[in-house]
């Protein structure tokens, strides 16, 4: 199987090309400086030479926050490039495995269900919502995966942004006599939110085995295989707030031996956390359906996270 992976040096991208080539599928994966999903010219021209059998569309605009101030920024790569990806996978009969997001959900009680209708509270959420409403309308073999708050080995995410903000208490940087006298930072996350952190590197796995068995079906029996397409849920477990992942955080760096102390952490609301976009406080998603159709599990993500600081990664 030809697989062609766009936004190649993002994080799930990476997990995604690594645990392919274990696989020993054939993969290739750009990054946005080697094909702008933007360009229709340039994915045109990627997708004439490799005549990809399965594209996973990894490339994305991520920053929320920013995304408020310059919103068609946001929407050219979110909406049109992944629109310019569809519209190919068309054109070449490759399927097409979307990934999207938690945030196209708004204020609603969680677990929100893939038959739950989106509502999405800020720029981002609406960008890659009207990506799959344009996916869904252009491309019949279609998979569209949502998942929440990724952390993996490279990227930025908030296991980075913890970890960054602690650099200062690193047992490379401070003794624990200093550490006695330090003023710890002030870190401060939301606490009456629920996420559910998803390794990137579970994800990847999950993509491929849901792509793998999607074509695999396809080939047997066309039928069956379109009742595996459509939208499905894949995040981690358990869910947590923002303030309770730092905290789990901090334990796994410090457990690690990385740290001298352990900053506090200080609670915020929702409600009073200064940033440009609004957060949904319930991001929970139900993935019961892809338990039902691929056996796939969530992935807990506590192990992982102990496994990142222990490598040092
Ligand atoms: N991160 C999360 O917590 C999260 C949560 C839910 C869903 N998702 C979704 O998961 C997918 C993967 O996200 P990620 O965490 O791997 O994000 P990431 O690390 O920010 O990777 C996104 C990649 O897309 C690239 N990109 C940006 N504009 C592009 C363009 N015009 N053409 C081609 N590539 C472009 C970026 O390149 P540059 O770095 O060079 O700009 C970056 O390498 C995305 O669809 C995202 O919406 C992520």
């Amino acid at each position: 199987m030809r697989i062609l992976v766009t936004g190649g040096s993002g994080s799930l991208a990476r997990e995604i090309y690594q645990q392919a080539m274990e696989q020993e599928l054939e993969i290739y994966s750009y990054a946005r400086t080697e094909l702008d999903i933007t360009d229709p010219q340039q994915l045109q021209a990627v997708f004439a030479e490799i005549k990809p059998e399965a594209v996973i569309n990894c490339a994305a605009y991520t920053n929320v926050d920013k995304a408020e101030a310059d919103p068609e920024a946001c929407m050219a790569v979110n909406t049109r490039g992944a629109l310019n990806a569809a519209e190919l996978c068309a054109r070449y009969r490759a399927f097409l495995v979307q990934v999207s997001t938690d945030y196209v959900f708004g204020d609603t009680p969680g677990p929100h269900g893939t038959a739950e209708d989106p509502a999405p509270v800020n720029v981002y959420g609406r960008s890659k919502l009207l990506a799959e409403e344009g996916c869904r309308r252009l491309c019949r073999r279609l998979l569209i995966v949502r998942t929440g708050t990724l952390f993996g080995r490279s990227g930025r995410n908030i296991v980075r942004t913890v970890a960054d903000l602690c650099r200062p208490y690193s047992r490379f940087y401070i003794s624990k006599q200093e550490a006695r006298a330090a003023v710890p930072p002030t870190l401060r996350f939301i606490s009456d939110n629920l996420i559910q952190p998803t390794p990137a590197a579970a994800l990847a796995q999950a993509l491929l085995t849901m792509l793998t068995r999607i074509l695999e079906v396809e080939a047997q029996d066309p039928h069956a295989a379109l009742a595996l397409m459509g939208s499905y849920h894949y995040t981690g477990t358990p869910a947590v707030s923002s303030a309770d992942f730092a905290r789990a955080i901090i334990d796994a760096a410090f457990a690690a031996g990385r740290l001298t102390l352990r900053p506090p952490v200080q609670n915020i609301l929702n409600a009073d956390y200064a940033a440009a976009a609004c957060r949904p406080r319930d991001l929970r998603l139900d993935n019961s359906k892809t338990a039902r159709d691929f056996n796939l599990q969530p992935p807990d993500w506590r192990p992982v996270l102990q496994q990142m600081f222990k490598r040092g990664q």
